[in-house]
């Protein structure tokens, strides 16, 4: 087990474009493997690479239904509308008003660099796409509707 440093806002790695995965090498296998770790350990349901630092484009999400590894993730198809709280790991104790999809369809890579097809509805929608937006340096405080509020640790969901 290898926890890797969160990085906060105000951190410019935030902000990048990442870059796609071409190959998953062992060093991308140690990279989800430390990401999912650190989302654990932070009791978050969702991390992407840059905000442990690494400009890749892969994300960890765990709604509470085991883990899903997205390596270069494309949202295909959305609909509907949700507007709920939202956290991210990345700015610890805060949660905002943000409006998402509630419906997603996505296509990524897996471990095996197999390409796959996901749905999801409700917070694995909010999920994906959430960690979608990191990948090109969006952070929910972008999109929030009024004001972020502070929250204790244990409410922290991304
Ligand atoms: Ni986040």
């Amino acid at each position: 087990m290898a926890l890797r440093t969160v990085r906060v806002i105000g951190d410019d790695v935030l902000r990048k474009n990442c870059r796609e995965v071409k190959e998953v090498n062992e060093r991308i296998l140690t990279l989800i493997d430390d990401m999912l770790d650190t989302m654990y350990e932070a009791n978050g349901v969702g991390l992407a690479a840059p905000q442990v630092g690494v400009l890749k484009r892969v994300v960890v999400i765990d709604v509470g239904e085991g883990p899903i590894v997205m390596i270069n993730p494309v949202i295909l198809e959305t609909s509907g509308e949700q507007t709920g709280d939202e956290g991210c790991l990345s700015l610890p104790g805060k949660s905002g008003v943000v409006t998402r999809p509630d419906y997603v369809k996505a296509k990524a890579f897996d471990e095996e660099m197999q390409e796959y097809e996901i749905e999801g509805t409700g917070l694995l929608a909010r999920a994906i796409c959430h960690e979608c937006d990191h990948l090109n340096g969006v952070l929910y405080v972008d999109k929030v509707e009024g004001e972020l509020h502070t929250v204790d640790y244990s409410d922290v969901e991304e």
